[in-house]
């Protein structure tokens, strides 16, 4: 049967909106997925048509409609599946605008700025039947599948501690003196947590929550604690103790640490002498996952009897030969691979395809706890954003 086409629209036209689109352009069959296809059809940006424009030709999708207004381009009837990649104090107003406008979303992460905006967009997802995720792109990965099925398989025991990291020495005071960078502007919600915090938070839920069975889960209780970043007041630096409740018969309760920073680094020597960011520990064993955590590529499973298995996980891609460069920021990968957003894009769009409304392994009730956690976390560090990017109001121009 020739692959379901799925056509998509890019709201936004920053660095990680490019990254996904550039992504699309790699066929699925390279990755073993012959039910669908992706065809980027349009993309927005709010500075200007022009913008997006040259978003297109450089994403290399020359034929796709430029929008210079997100209000005009939801309305497009050719888009099955809108990516929205603006900033984390955007995505409740962007996502909004799209569900109303009877449009599947796929929105980056932080979801949104707090829970409640989470549980308002999933409720306006059901109400107009259509399918919303929150693009955590990593769940996807299988490296992710690989470590889950080594936790639910009990190949090391009964896991009782996690530990995950996604920290960047980034020099606050150098790299966002001006405070104007979305990394550190509480006006669009910056700060380490949200932007990586998240990422380690990923890590704990995937591991100690989701491998649980559905019925079982629990909100872990939550001990957090911030240090601010002077200039803005954001959270340069955020350690979260979790404890997360299970029964007895699945070995009771475990702990996890999540940590982020933008000031200390969790792989200072980008992949010299740098340990795990992620250690998953049980009782017969253990899994490390090696940074970065939002794309890892090894693993080593090391186990009380002394085995010890390392893997590597290659992005797929077109491969050498094909001209294609894909990456983020300074970081771009060897000629061919893929920097693995199309995972993500394939499960929207098989989602979309067979009907279904949520993503397999990151739901909307599992966004809306992991929004919960980061709600608290912010309580107990002090960290509170501008009510305009708080509110549940909606239209509210930003
Ligand atoms: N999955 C990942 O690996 C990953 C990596 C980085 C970031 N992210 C997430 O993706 C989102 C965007 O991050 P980014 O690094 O791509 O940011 P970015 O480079 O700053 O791009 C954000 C884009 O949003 C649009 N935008 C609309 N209103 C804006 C405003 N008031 N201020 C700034 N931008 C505005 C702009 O596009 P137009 O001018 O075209 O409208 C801008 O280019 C964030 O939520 C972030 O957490 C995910």
């Amino acid at each position: 049967m020739a692959p379901k086409e799925i056509r998509w629209g890019i709201l936004a036209t920053g660095g990680i909106a490019r990254t996904f689109t550039k992504d699309l352009t790699v066929d699925p069959t390279t990755r073993g997925v012959t039910k669908v296809k992706h065809v980027v059809v349009a993309a927005a940006s709010s500075s200007s048509k022009t913008r997006a424009e040259a978003f297109l030709k450089e994403c290399n999708w020359p034929n796709a409609k430029a929008y210079g207004s997100y209000e005009e381009f939801v309305k497009d009837p050719n888009i099955d599946v809108i990516y929205i990649a603006t900033p984390h104090s955007h995505h409740y107003q962007n996502a909004m605008l799209c569900l109303e406008a009877g449009k599947n979303v796929l929105c980056e992460k932080a979801f949104t700025v707090n829970a409640a905006q989470a549980k308002k967009l999933a409720e306006k997802a059901r109400e107009k039947n259509l399918f919303l995720m929150e693009a955590v792109w990593t769940r996807w990965f299988p490296l992710s599948i690989y470590v889950r099925e080594q936790i639910t398989s009990g190949r090391i025991g009964t896991v009782y501690r996690v530990q995950a990291d996604l920290s960047m020495a980034d020099n606050p005071d150098k790299t966002y003196a001006d405070g104007k960078n979305r990394m550190v502007n509480l006006e669009l919600a910056g700060g380490a947590q949200l932007d990586l915090g998240i990422y380690a938070l990923t890590w704990c839920f995937q591991t100690l929550y989701h491998t649980q069975p559905a019925s079982e889960r629990k909100p872990p209780k939550v001990q957090a604690t911030m240090k601010h970043f002077s200039v803005t007041g954001s959270d340069e630096s955020t350690t979260v103790l979790l404890t997360f409740p299970r029964s007895e018969k699945l070995g009771g309760d475990a702990h996890a640490v999540a940590m982020s920073s933008i000031r200390v680094a969790t792989d200072p020597a980008n992949g010299i002498a740098s340990g795990p960011a992620i250690r998953i520990q049980g009782d017969k064993g253990e899994i490390q996952v090696f940074p970065p955590a939002f794309r890892p590529v090894d693993t080593r499973v090391i186990l009380s009897d002394g085995t010890v298995e390392d893997k590597h996980w290659e992005q797929p891609g077109p491969g050498k030969g094909s001209g294609f460069y894909n990456g983020f920021g300074d970081t771009i990968q060897p000629e061919g691979v893929g920097q693995g957003m199309f995972w993500e894009a394939d499960e929207a769009a098989v989602a979309i395809f067979e009907g279904r409304k949520e993503g397999s392994f990151l739901d909307l009730a599992e966004s809306i706890v992991i929004m919960e956690t980061m709600d608290e976390i912010r309580k107990q560090g002090g960290l509170k954003y501008p009510d305009k990017i708080e509110t549940l109001d909606y239209p509210v121009a930003l």
